[in-house]
């Protein structure tokens, strides 16, 4: 089979297009035949030796998939030959079959294709995990995002508004904000592609609390860097600063900040609560789901590619250019 490899540490144009043998089921394993990857800022990470998991290699990014059960390892109840699935794998899905633990599978719905199904679950996991149950987001409340145009941001929007609130997008581009827009934001900035200095940050935080018509309840950071502190510094009163990722660097934050406000900054580790807390993870899950079955969220594909063409749509994350989501398809 083909599969898309990193065999040494390097950018997307470091992966090889291989040939290697199949993967067999073993036992508590079902063999996937993968029609469908979503793309995830964590593959650019992956393959840099960045990302908080280092795979041995050769090993193929890939972090999430859908497609069909070819083969069901020994012990594996609940799943059939055939079944339409996607898989949470962290990486291993740019390749034409992978097996995966049955735990790690969730049957899709009839009428979900597959790239969408490949590119649901990571991003409106994550940000439904943060907004619902570590923000607390409540209807009427005022939500701004930064990075609202990129995949776990845009999910965000989505789910925010979904929720009841006012959601403020922060993005770097008028194409970005407009896409955020036609998502849901009510409102949104453009800001500079930094790095800022100390001025640019304060004209930064007086943009944003405009924007929010005084100050963010919840703040959804999906960027981090230069951005992170002229966004705390627009938070309301009680509010709740969401530390979900750090694509512009890993900022350091002034703790009187939170003494100000008495805000909370709050972590995010998403991969972690589904290991922590699968009934909570489940129930999330079915929520996502039933949001989807009824339009109120639908991944935002913009760009597809076949798997040989797999390294451009890393290339494309890495040098923030896409909009929502990218995603690999594979066989007819
Ligand atoms: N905490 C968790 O559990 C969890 C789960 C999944 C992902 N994440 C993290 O969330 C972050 C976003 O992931 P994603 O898959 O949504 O990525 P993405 O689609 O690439 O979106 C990231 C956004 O960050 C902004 N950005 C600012 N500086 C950037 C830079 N130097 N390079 C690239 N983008 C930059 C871009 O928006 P603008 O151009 O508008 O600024 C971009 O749209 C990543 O750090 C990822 O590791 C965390």
């Amino acid at each position: 089979m083909k599969a898309l490899l990193s065999t040494q540490v390097g950018g997307p144009e470091s992966l090889v297009l291989s040939e290697i043998a199949s993967p067999e089921a073993g036992p508590g394993e079902v063999l996937i035949t993968v029609r469908a990857v979503g793309m995830n800022f964590p593959d650019v990470l992956i393959i840099e030796d960045k990302y908080q998991f280092k795979p041995g290699r050769p090993f193929a990014p890939g972090g999430e998939l859908a497609g069909h059960i070819k083969a069901v390892g020994a012990g594996v109840t609940g799943f059939s030959v055939g079944q339409r699935v996607l898989a949470s794998t962290g990486w291993g899905g740019l390749a034409e079959e992978v097996a995966v633990p049955a735990q790690r599978c969730i049957a899709i719905p009839d009428a979900m294709p597959f790239t969408e199904a490949a590119a649901f679950l990571m991003t409106y996991g994550t940000s439904h995990y943060a907004l619902k149950n570590r923000a607390r987001l409540t209807p009427g409340e005022t939500l701004l995002v930064l990075g609202a145009a990129g995949g776990v941001g845009i999910a965000a929007v989505e789910l925010g508004k979904a929720m009841g609130a006012r959601v403020i997008a922060a993005v770097s581009s008028e194409d970005k904000l407009q896409f955020a827009k036609s998502c849901g934001a009510d409102g949104g900035i453009i800001y500079p592609t930094g790095p800022l200095d100390k001025d640019a940050q304060r004209q930064l935080s007086e943009q944003l609390k405009q924007a929010c018509s005084g100050g963010a309840d919840v703040i959804y950071d999906a960027v981090g860097g230069d951005y992170a502190e002229p966004a705390l510094r627009a938070i309301n009163w009680e509010g709740r600063y969401l530390v979900i990722g750090f694509p512009a660097g890993i900022p350091k934050i002034p703790l009187n900040l939170t003494l100000l406000k008495s805000c909370q900054i709050v972590g995010v580790f998403w991969g972690a609560f589904v290991a922590r807390d699968p009934a909570g993870n489940a129930e999330n899950i079915a929520e996502l789901f039933s949001l989807y079955g009824c339009g109120k969220i639908r991944p935002r594909i913009s760009a597809t590619y076949p798997l040989e063409r797999g390294a451009e749509a890393i290339r494309a994350l890495s040098d923030r250019k896409a909009q929502g989501k990218l995603v690999v398809t594979i066989g007819g």
